[in-house]
This record gives C-alpha cells, structure tokens and sequence, in this order.
C-alpha cells in the first residue's frame, strides 16, 4: 500500500475540504499499523509490566521493552531511558545529572534557538543553585553565532542545543558544537525532537552526551519519548523519582536502586505507548528516510520562495539538512486571521510563538503562520497551499 494511504486521518474532511496537514512540527499523523498495535494490546495483552509471571504479564513486558530494543538498534545506543517525551526527557538530565554534577558558580550554555523545554529547566535549575547561564545569539541569517559560541563556551560545563529549531527548520552545526564542547570537558545535551524525525542519528558516532527526543513527531503515539544517555554519561546520574521498578531493595532504612535505565523509570510506565512506538519504529525502516527528506525540503523550499514573491516574510533558509518547515509572516494579514482562512479550506497549519518566545525576541516578532511537511506531504498538496496563500492576499490583504 502506498505510504500515504496507510494514514487513515489523510482520507477526512476538514470544512468540506480535504485535509491537508501541515502542522507536523507539533505532532505527525499515526500510520494504521500503530494504530492496531496500541489497539491489540488493549484488547489482548493488557497487563503491567516487569511484576508478573503470567502470560500477559509476559507480553506487555516484550512489547514494553522490545521499543528501548529497537531505540537503541535505530540510534546505536547502548542506554536509552523511557520518558513521557523530550520535555521529561530534558528534565530528567536537569535533576538527575545536573544536580548532581553541578555546582554554584558553574555555566550552563543554552542558545537562544532553543524550545522552552530546554530553557526552563535549566532556568529553574539555575535559581536552585547559583548555576550562570550563557546564551548563544541568533545572526540574521537564522543560524547561531558560532564565534559568540566558542567565547562563551570557556568554563561551560553543560551545552544544551536544539538539533533542528521547530520554527526556522535549521539543522544546527552539531558535530562542530560537540567537538569544541567536549575540547572543553563540558558534557552536551542534544534536543532532537524535530530532528530525528527527519533523518537517523548514530548516537555512538555523533557523540553527544544525552539526545531528548519524542515518539508522536515521528508518527509514533504521544506521551512518550527517549533520553538517549552515554554510558559515562548514565553512571554520573542519580535517581529522581522514587516509586516501584526503580528500586532492587527497599527496608525501612533505606533503598538501592537499579542499575540500568529502569532506576529512571519509576512507576508504572507506557506500555501501550511503548508498543505503539515500537510499530512506528519498524514502520519508519520499510522507507527511505533520507530521499523523502530530500524530497520534503525541495518542497520547502518552493513553498518559501512562492511565498517571498508574494511579499510574505519567511524565517529560516530551507538548506539540504534543514527541516521542511516553513515561517512566515504576511505583511498585513494577521497571523490567526490566515490560519482561520487556511481551516476554511481544509489547511492545518500552527500560529503563534511556537514555545520559542527568546527566538522570536531576536527576529523581532511575536509569533508565525508554520507550515510543516511531512512524509506524507505530497507536492500538490503544497501546490494547492501556495495557491489558497495566493488567493488569500488577493482577497483579504
Ligand atoms: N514543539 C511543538 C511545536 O513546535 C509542539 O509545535
């Protein structure tokens, strides 16, 4: 079947019209073999996991831990800790590494591309403990300033740095970033959240310290993601939440703990997200990731250049590795106003400031019209979008 088709949500109406979703930086679309996954475990296998000896304990513990098994085959990782999503997942590293590893009078470097779910935390971190954060800027080219980097990078003992910005789509210069962090003796933490659905990281080979990302931005279900740790990396964290499965012993005298990621993992887990994940992951091999990438960012980069002839404003620069997502701001038509006009025909796209408010400071700007593509975007979709964008201006601007 044609991977399009295998979307049951593509074949809806929205107003009359066919839906054509552009909002896929907030959440992909789940491919029918997700679906049944999280489905037959409900109406089959439902049960806790590592508890029981019985047979649906047996299967919900298979299907729980075969999506760490295919995390870690899919990344080449060798320690990849469940979490509720990337933001969990960031937070995670601040309470169980960085309060552990961090002291008064050390700096953090953030930049100012990042997510609110890699500012926030540290923010928060930073009140507790006296830690000095360091921003990296945003040029006018909407790439970061790699020389302000390497100044504030002298002293840094944590750099946290998007893979890929959910508004600009621009993919940061990581490995460069890796290498003069860890020159540095500072550890790094990678926010993929919006690059991993857009192409394979090896973990190993990359090298970053910890990698955050989510399973529903790569048409896996929502409330779980990964933090991908290196070993060196997994023995400096300790616990943070406490609760069943994450312990080996408790008395009333205290408790150990677990060695493995399941310290990280109390309580019971996703287990119906798990298995959901697990079948998006198989289903993300039966395709080329790399030439729908390609495909997706050509289509990007049309859209934005359309866009510009119309006297439109877009963020970003739509390069080879750049995510298909587009920015942009009309000049006179208000940001809510279009994406009501763009419901009205069917169009899901997202406004707003994109939980990104420092970046938008920078570009000077409140908020975005996004438009986001995905692998089962297809060009004349994009071609219909570019010409309800045109008839749009034409009636209302
Ligand atoms: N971070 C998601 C977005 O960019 C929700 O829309």
């Amino acid at each position: 079947m044609a991977l399009r088709d295998q979307f049951p949500i593509l074949q809806r109406e929205v107003n009359g019209y066919p839906l054509v979703y552009l909002d896929n930086a907030a959440t992909t679309q789940k491919p029918q073999v997700v679906i049944d996954a999280m489905n037959a475990y409900y109406s089959e296998s439902n049960a806790n996991v590592h508890r029981a000896v019985h047979t649906l304990a047996g299967e919900a513990t298979e299907g729980y831990e075969s999506c760490r098994t295919k995390l870690k085959q899919r990344f080449n990782a060798s320690k990849a800790i469940i979490t509720s999503g990337t933001t969990e997942a960031i937070n995670l590293v601040a309470h169980a590494w960085g309060r552990a590893n961090l002291q008064k009078g050390d700096a953090i470097l953030l930049t100012e591309m990042e997510h609110h779910s890699d500012i926030v935390p540290w923010q928060m971190l930073a009140e507790e403990r006296g830690i000095e954060l360091r921003y990296v800027p945003v040029t006018q080219h909407f790439t970061l300033d790699m020389e302000a980097f390497t100044h504030a990078l002298d002293g840094a003992k944590l750099v946290c740095v998007v893979h890929t910005s959910n508004v600009l789509g621009v993919r940061n210069p990581l490995e460069e970033i890796i290498e003069a962090s860890h020159k540095v003796g500072a550890k790094v933490l990678i926010d993929a959240a919006q690059g991993v659905p857009h192409s394979t990281v090896d973990f190993t080979a990359f090298g970053a310290d910890f990698m955050a990302f989510s399973a529903h931005k790569m048409c896996g279900p929502t409330g779980i993601g990964a933090l991908l740790v290196q070993p060196d990396a997994f023995e400096e964290m300790q616990p943070f939440m406490g609760g069943g499965d994450m312990i080996e012993t408790v008395t009333i005298e205290g408790s150990t703990y677990q060695t493995n990621e399941h310290k990280f993992e109390a309580g019971t887990p996703r287990i119906a997200e798990a298995i959901g994940w697990s079948a998006a992951l198989d289903w993300m091999n039966t395709f080329d990731l790399d030439a729908e990438h390609a495909r997706l960012i050509e289509i990007a980069a049309w859209v934005a250049q359309e866009l510009r002839s119309m006297g439109i404003t877009v963020y970003g620069r739509h390069g080879e590795h750049d995510a298909a997502v587009v920015s942009f701001l009309h000049p006179t038509i208000n940001s809510e106003d279009m994406a009501h006009l763009l419901d009205a025909r069917g169009y899901a796209v997202r406004t707003g400031h994109h939980c990104a408010q420092p970046l938008l400071t920078r570009l000077g700007i409140s908020g975005t019209v996004r438009a986001s593509f995905y692998i089962y975007n297809t060009r004349k979709e994009a071609e219909g979008f570019v010409q309800e964008m045109k008839e749009i201006t034409e009636k209302f601007a």
